[in-house]
């Protein structure tokens, strides 16, 4: 069933050349890690969940904003209250106004969304050489290769570039970054976070756990998504037996 739509979907992607999937053509392929939420039947892995949201707020967040997912919603990947009250806290917001009429710093509270690290974009983009962070909220559905994208952007930056090209200052060589040169320095090595939960923080880790937590931000329903399938799959395959059977029943007779 899915090979089948997999497979109409390609053929009407050909017939419309639609520019998105071949957006990585020329770069090299993405490296494939493998993730527990891969196929039918994957879930996510809620340890890598949590890992992959502490380099998140760590490391990302001084740059990158993640505007849809609310610090209540960490509750779903194994957060306590008290953990996101503190999570929420460590930044201000700007509210009000109060009855002076003035705005005013107050600390985040769980109902707010995660609070982005510049007051706006013009600020993000001149801290970071003119190109600003982008929000990460739905990054893992907007490029092509998803979290495997991710993943391989996080492993893909070399201090050499390759013979004949030529990276501008304040930019960074990444082979897998449409362009090569990008404006993010590389945010992760090896034990670039101490894990709470006791793991080896390689960095080819920490990519693989930054990649599953952004994939959560853009798409949290996946587990009920695909459990909800199942669920369809196995009630047709019950219809059908009976149906089968009372098929049978009632032409028994009929020769
Ligand atoms: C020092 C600031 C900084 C940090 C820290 C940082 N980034 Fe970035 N990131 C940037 C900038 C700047 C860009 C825009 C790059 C460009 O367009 O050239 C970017 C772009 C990206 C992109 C989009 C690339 C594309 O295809 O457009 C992804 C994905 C990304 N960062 C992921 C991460 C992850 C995951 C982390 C944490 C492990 C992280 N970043 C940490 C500054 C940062």
């Amino acid at each position: 069933m899915q090979k089948l739509i997999r497979n109409v979907l390609a053929a009407a992607l050909v017939a419309g050349a639609a520019p998105a999937a071949l957006a990585n053509e020329g770069g090299p392929e993405l490296m494939k890690p493998g993730f527990s939420f891969d196929g039918v039947f994957g879930r996510y892995d809620p340890a890598a969940l949590k890992r992959g949201f502490q380099v998140f707020h760590e490391i990302c967040s001084n740059c990158h904003s993640l505007s849809l997912v609310a610090y209540r919603n960490l509750a779903a990947i194994g957060l306590t209250e008290d953990e996101i009250k503190a999570v929420a806290a460590e930044r201000e917001i700007q509210a009000g106004p109060n009855d002076e009429g003035q705005m005013f710093n107050r600390p985040g509270r769980p109902s707010d969304h995660y609070i982005p690290p510049f007051p706006n974009e013009k600020a993000a983009a001149v801290a970071n050489g003119g190109a600003a962070p982008p929000d990460l909220s739905l990054m893992a559905k907007a490029r092509h290769g998803g979290p495997n994208y991710i993943y391989s952007l996080m492993l893909g930056f070399e201090d050499t570039p390759p013979d004949g090209v030529h990276i501008p200052d304040g930019k960074f060589y990444n082979k897998f970054f449409p362009g090569n040169a990008i404006s993010m320095p590389p945010p992760i090595q090896d034990d670039a976070v101490t894990y709470a939960d006791g793991t080896k923080a390689t960095k080819a880790q920490i990519a693989h756990d930054v990649a599953t937590f952004l994939n959560w931000a853009a798409e949290p329903e996946l587990d009920a998504r695909k459990s909800l399938g199942l669920k369809v799959l196995g009630f047709l395959a019950v219809l059908t037996a009976l149906f089968y059977a009372l098929k049978r029943q009632i032409w028994k007779n009929v020769h």
